[in-house]
């Protein structure tokens, strides 16, 4: 609506994982780091936490985009399937086709492809995004399948993303396998006040702003307090002031004017 009247390409702050959008911050960057060393290091298992809108399925994506070609990567989107659809959903990402949609078949049939691919010099990866929604069952299942493994390596490199409820999950007495082999954590942190700046400027620069759209200092503190520094939340606030600059003919986005959006949002009709 606002993308002509501030001569914008693209929308900036839309809520969706956009990889161009990706701004590097440094827990992101550090969270990304974490990810390609426990990767191309084989350690098995790995998890990643981050609160509600932290950026971690846009981390997904970027993790993706950086794996050479010689890594072979299935991505989970919906962790809720039971066991055997669940191992389904494995093999088809890995372009794998059972013989048989039985649990024993599939296991077998993925068990062949990791073979395969270490024979290839190939890796694996399994990426499974809103990993604390799993079922206890289906997490032992997953573990199962990284059971597989050389003297030296892990066949399979699994990912687990997920809220921090993804921690409590894991101390279940049932899963105590499976949380002993996890080889690599990070947790992925909100924003700085300062990195909410840079954050916002980014996706601004990529959007193709003119040099007269700005986020004052105060306004940023505004955001950053409002957001608590979650990306998903600096978006819709972000998005919000454009539309309302863009109804009062503004380039400057202040901190009264984040105020009102503020109260906007927060459902106090003033305008
Ligand atoms: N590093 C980043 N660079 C650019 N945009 C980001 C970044 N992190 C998050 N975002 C933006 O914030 C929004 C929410 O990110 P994302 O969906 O990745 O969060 P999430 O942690 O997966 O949330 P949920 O817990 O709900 O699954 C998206 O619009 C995304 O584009
Ligand atoms: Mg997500």
């Amino acid at each position: 609506m606002y993308r002509e009247f501030y001569r914008l390409r693209e929308a900036p702050f839309n809520v969706t994982s956009d990889p161009a959008f990706l701004y590097l911050s440094p827990t992101h960057m550090e969270a990304l780091d974490h990810l390609r060393y426990g990767i191309e290091q084989r350690k098995g298992f790995l998890a990643i936490t981050g609160e509600i809108g932290a950026g971690k399925t846009t981390l997904c994506r970027a993790l993706i985009n950086r794996l050479d070609s010689r890594t072979r990567v299935a991505l989970i989107l919906n962790a809720v399937l039971p066991e055997i659809q669940l191992l389904d959903a494995i093999a088809e990402d890995f372009g794998i086709v059972p013989a048989r949609h039985t649990k024993g078949a599939l296991v077998r049939a993925i068990n062949r492809f990791l073979l395969e691919q270490l024979s290839q010099g190939n890796n694996a990866v399994l990426i499974i995004d809103e990993a604390q929604n799993m079922r206890p069952s289906a997490l032992e299942t997953v573990r199962m399948l990284s059971n597989l493994e050389t003297e030296k390596e892990k066949l399979l490199q699994i990912v687990l993303v997920g809220q921090p409820q993804l921690k409590e999950k894991l101390d279940l007495p049932e899963l105590v396998q499976l949380k002993q082999r996890i080889a690599v954590r990070f947790h992925v942190r909100a924003l700085s006040e300062q990195e909410v700046a840079c954050y916002i400027k980014h996706r601004l620069t990529v959007a193709g702003a003119p040099g007269e759209l700005v986020f004052m200092e105060g306004a940023i503190q505004a955001i950053h307090l409002y957001t608590g520094g979650i990306p998903r939340l600096i978006n819709i606030l972000a998005d919000k002031a454009l539309l309302r600059g863009f109804v009062k003919e503004t380039f400057i986005m202040d901190v009264d004017h984040i105020r009102t959006c503020i109260k906007e949002l927060e459902g106090e009709t003033e305008t």
